[in-house]
């Protein structure tokens, strides 16, 4: 399709000023297309569906409505951030699904990392589906289709990537303000539409979140662990600077235990696993090299502060042979 190739004139947006004559015409072009019909997004909190949220809502305020659906598998503190974000701050019509118990009680006992990838993919599809249901005279779907995302899926890589395709039967047109964009160019519009950092710079993150984390058959206490580390390891790189540097970085607790010690009695608890990578396109990825007293830090906080877990491990793979995520 011709509106999915990218212009070779079209300049690439590396300043506010750029990002702000962007900002204009996709506000005209959004206006044109959507008039006075109503827009559904499925907003994650990432940094792709968010600009396109903050696009939206200049362009048409209240006739987009978000969904926000928390499957239990974010992020400490996410669903919280989108909440303040865009309904408290940009007064976004925003739907707040809590639906955790749902996908836990779809995912219990099942083990196999590709089965748990489908579930989260279909029940989110479901929950969405479920959502829109219930509103009347809906028009428009808005997705944070970016460039990448059209090469990729022209090579057929990624099928299994980034749940919230569009669902079956629901027949809406489509709105996609940044499919022109790379990554680095959405963070820029972001920043410009006002974003705060903490979503802008944001590292990746997989859809199925923390449950590729907490490998095997999720247990809510397990997935506690690596939703707890997780946010540890997290403040822990910010406080010493690494936030933004490191491309990615977050913990895994798998399903196993080993023996410990502890007020002088033995214990029978889970490890930690930090993995920290760098890369520039996730294909290939090597380690960072985190100061040894930033890991006795880390490890120190964790022991102490997160139920279950008896000791702390450094991921010293690089990918190739290890991936990125542990499922
Ligand atoms: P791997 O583990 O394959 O990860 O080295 C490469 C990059 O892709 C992310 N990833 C996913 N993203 N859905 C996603 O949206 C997924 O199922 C998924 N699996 C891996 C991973 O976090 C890393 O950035």
């Amino acid at each position: 399709m011709a509106d999915n190739v990218r212009p070779a004139s079209m300049e690439r947006i590396t300043t506010e000023a750029l990002a702000k004559d962007f900002i204009t015409e996709q506000i005209s072009a959004l206006r044109a297309q959507i008039g006075d019909k109503k827009v559904l997004l499925a907003l994650s909190g990432g940094v792709d569906s968010s600009v396109v949220a903050a696009l939206l809502i200049k362009a048409v305020g209240r006739q987009l409505v978000c969904v926000h659906v928390n499957h239990g598998l974010l992020r400490k503190g996410e669903p919280e951030q989108v909440i303040k974000v865009f309904r408290d701050e940009m007064d976004a019509n925003l739907i707040y699904v809590d639906a955790a118990d749902r996908f836990l009680g779809k995912l219990a006992g099942v083990d196999d990392p590709e089965t748990k990838r489908k579930i989260i993919g279909a029940e989110f599809i479901e929950v969405f589906a479920e959502e829109a249901a219930k509103l009347d005279g809906i028009s428009f779907l808005a997705q944070g289709t970016i460039y990448p995302d059209i090469i990729e899926s022209d090579k057929g890589v990624k099928a299994h990537h980034n749940v919230g395709g569009l669902p079956e039967g629901m027949d809406f047109e489509l709105v996609e303000p940044i499919k022109l964009l790379y990554k680095d160019e959405v963070r820029v519009v972001g920043k410009a539409l006002g974003l705060p950092d903490g979503m802008v710079y944001r590292q990746p993150f997989p859809g199925p979140g923390l449950g590729v984390r907490c490998t095997g058959a999720i247990t809510r206490d397990r997935l506690e662990a690596v939703r707890e580390s997780d946010a540890i390891l997290r403040d822990e790189f910010a406080a010493a600077g690494l936030e933004g540097k490191v491309w990615q970085y977050f913990t895994v607790v798998p399903d196993y235990k080993s023996t410990g010690v502890r007020d002088g009695l033995r214990s029978w608890d889970w490890p930690v696993i930090i993995r920290a990578v760098n890369t520039r396109d996730a294909m290939s990825a090597t380690i960072e090299e985190i100061p040894y007293s930033l890991l006795h830090k880390i490890t120190e906080r964790i022991i102490n502060e997160v139920p279950g877990v008896n000791r702390v491990l450094y991921d010293l793979t690089p990918k190739p042979t290890g991936t990125i995520e542990w499922e």
